[in-house]
């Protein structure tokens, strides 16, 4: 028995360190888009010892980037180093030396071991983007998309490197928020999944792990949630302020309904629910919301635009 075990646990180490052995070890990341999820993707990942590239459309676009990502890291500073200053201001350096931009993708990938997509939530100009970027990388190279609604197998599907793509799904605003959700479709072979686990890990997050399903784990209980909360309002049931209200001192969440859909941006709510509606138009929690529908036709889209269902100016 004793040998049995001693044998069982030899095995089984040999077969964790083979698997360890095959996976890939990222060093090298390129971040596509540099908007507010790629920049804090880019930050994360160049703080925690990677070589990061950041792409954008334009320089322009860029420095603004670059910027944020400056000031964001002034603030983590303070907080993470505030009784020693002087290394605080190492660990900006060494990360601002890390990173580097490019306006040309192509350029820039072929020497990278992985690719973060976090660009415009469209379909189309998704799928352009890989299947041109699957020319230029190089063959070991992991594809990931930052998406939030959109099928990770139809991104892959646009590559000839479906076992090597995934999606990292990560929350905002990046430097703060812990969580990744690492998606695997069909096709994302084991490697590549580990290695993005291992990935997020080494940028300081917890991973969790989902397969390839409208809005994962997170959105799929939020959002369904935010909209039956409209549903409750336009029926009359109660009013907006006593369900946030509600939801914060009876279920104990930060923010309620009503605030959360202002600070998400009522835009992209309705474009993801109307994305899963088109998926599954019989699933009642996909039902797009006519008041929803109205804010966003009245560009009333929440916080950024000083009104959604709560004024802001
Ligand atoms: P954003 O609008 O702030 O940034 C997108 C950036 O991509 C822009 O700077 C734009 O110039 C750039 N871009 C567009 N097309 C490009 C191309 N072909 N090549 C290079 N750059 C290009 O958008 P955001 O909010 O950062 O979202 C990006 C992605 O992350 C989307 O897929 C979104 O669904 C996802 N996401 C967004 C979250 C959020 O809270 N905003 C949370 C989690 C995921």
């Amino acid at each position: 028995m004793a040998f049995a075990t001693r044998h069982f646990v030899r095995a089984a180490s040999s077969a964790a360190a083979t698997a360890a052995a095959k996976k890939l070890i990222i060093k090298h990341v390129t971040v596509i888009g540099g908007g507010l999820m790629g920049a804090g993707i880019a930050q994360v990942a160049a703080a925690s010892g990677h070589t990061v590239v950041l792409v954008d459309q334009s320089a322009e676009i860029l420095k603004k980037s670059t910027k944020g990502i400056e000031e964001s890291l002034k603030r983590v500073t303070k907080k993470k180093f505030a009784d020693k200053p002087e290394a605080g201001a190492e660990f900006i350096e060494k990360t601002l030396k890390n990173l580097t931009t490019s306006t040309d993708a192509a350029a820039v990938v072929h020497s990278t071991d992985l690719v973060i997509e976090a660009i415009v939530e469209n379909l189309e100009v998704k799928t352009e983007l890989f299947k041109t970027l699957d020319k230029f990388a190089a063959d070991h190279t992991i594809f990931a998309s930052n998406t939030s609604s959109l099928q990770i197998t139809k991104l892959a599907n646009s590559t000839t490197r479906q076992d090597r793509f995934g999606g990292l799904h990560f929350f905002n605003p990046v430097p703060m928020m812990k969580l990744v959700e690492v998606i695997k479709t069909p096709m994302t072979s084991q490697k590549t999944f580990e290695s993005l686990v291992d990935f997020s890990k080494a940028v300081g997050k917890s991973p969790v792990s989902c397969k390839d399903t409208p809005g994962f784990i997170v959105n799929r209980l939020l959002v369904p949630y935010m909209l039956e909360a409209v549903r409750l309002f336009e029926r009359g049931d109660a009013s907006k302020e006593d369900i946030d209200v509600a939801m914060k001192l009876g279920a104990g969440y930060p923010m309620g309904p009503f605030e959360l859909l202002d600070y998400v941006g009522l835009d992209t709510s309705k474009y993801i629910i109307d994305g899963w509606h088109s998926l599954e138009p019989n699933n009642p929690l996909f039902a797009p919301s006519p008041l929803l529908n109205k804010l966003v036709e009245e560009k009333k889209l929440g916080k950024k635009t000083g009104e959604g269902f709560y004024k802001y100016k």
